[in-house]
């Protein structure tokens, strides 16, 4: 049987993660094989930890995208436009598989690429840029599709909730928190999309297109993030019995779907108090359901890996299916609006 060919794009510690993932195949429980055929990144010659003998090298995303030795195209660069966006498109449109972590953008082109994906018969999968390995979005597209999903919320940013839960048991301030976050490899290459909200927002919008059918106006999602806050207010709110925790949610009501993220207060026995690290954990629900709560590791190497692991596995099981389980036909006529905060 052919194994099924690879091009990564983008080589931080994701990208690291799926290598080893992949060299490590014979131990894991996956329906075919793979093989890397090629790779792009910005650093042909930092000292990555990794093998890449073997491997060719390719500088530009978007020609890797469209590579004749590829099959499945892994977009692990980032941002909602360049060369991650231009090089899915291509890969799209060249009849590539594509999987990616990327949130941002998902979150602001998603509908587009999706169109491509369904015109071109292939997968486009991105369970790794939603609760990094807490599987939830082939979850709700795939296992929850027959439930009519009322509201879907949660942590979704493991940065933050790292911030929230570091500063207050070791008492330290915001900053260098945020930056042992940035050591250990959970927070984005521009940590503001972390700490001001935003990419727990660009999270929430995409399991609102998977759990409601319907896009929301991202211009009118309201964000609030972390960088706010600071040891006098996690004191204070452990000294009334609180946790601070920065929470996310979509919610259908008559008037559209309302989608938001803000730091909220919990009562320390509420099991959102509890989750603490980089964990993330997403509560769904909906009828007849009733509702579904997973939790997990939200970010860094090994889980995101995983989950874009996962996702190629995908791929070796078989034809595309819409990217957001709703056809973006569909996703359209069903187009809602996002209202304030009512
Ligand atoms: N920076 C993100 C987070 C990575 O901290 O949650 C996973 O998407």
């Amino acid at each position: 049987q052919n194994k099924l060919r690879i091009g990564i794009a983008g080589l931080g510690n994701v990208g690291v993660g799926l290598v080893k993932l992949v060299n490590d195949q014979e131990s894991l429980r996956l329906p075919g094989e793979m093989v890397i055929s090629a790779v792009s990144a910005r650093s042909k010659t930092r000292d990555r930890g990794i093998d890449l003998s073997g491997i060719r090298w390719e500088d530009d995303p978007v020609k890797l995208a469209i590579s004749d030795d590829i099959d499945v195209y892994v977009e692990l660069i980032g941002g909602s436009d360049g060369p991650a966006r231009l090089s899915i498109e291509a890969a799209l449109k060249a009849g590539k598989h594509v999987v990616t972590a990327n949130k941002a953008v998902v979150a602001e082109h998603g509908e587009e690429l999706a169109r491509l994906a369904e015109e071109n018969n292939v997968h486009l999968l991105f369970d790794a840029a939603v609760a990094g390995g807490v599987p939830i979005v082939r979850v709700i597209r795939d296992s929850l599709s027959s439930v009519n999903i009322s509201r879907v919320s949660g942590i979704l940013n493991g940065t933050c909730n790292y911030i929230l839960s570091e500063m207050l048991t070791t008492g330290q301030e915001y900053s260098p928190v945020l930056a042992e976050a940035q050591k250990l490899g959970y927070a984005e290459s521009d940590p503001y999309l972390d700490v001001s909200g935003m990419d727990a927002a660009h999270k929430a919008l995409i399991l609102s297109v998977l759990a409601f059918g319907a896009k929301p106006d991202f211009s009118k999602v309201l964000v609030s993030g972390v960088d706010q806050i600071d040891g006098v207010d996690i004191l204070l709110s452990q000294k009334m019995g609180y946790r601070i925790r920065l929470v996310a949610e979509a919610v259908k009501n008559d008037s559209g779907v309302r989608c938001n993220v803000a730091p909220v207060l919990y009562k320390a026995e509420h099991p959102l108090a509890q989750i603490t690290g980089p964990t993330n954990a997403v509560m769904v629900e909906g009828e007849p359901l009733g509702s579904v709560t997973m939790a997990g590791p939200g970010a860094g190497e090994g889980p995101t890996a995983s989950a874009v692991m996962g996702d190629i596995a995908r791929v070796l099981q078989g034809p595309a299916t819409p990217p957001f389980g709703t056809p973006v036909a569909k996703l359209n006529e069903r187009m809602v609006r996002a209202v304030g905060d009512g």
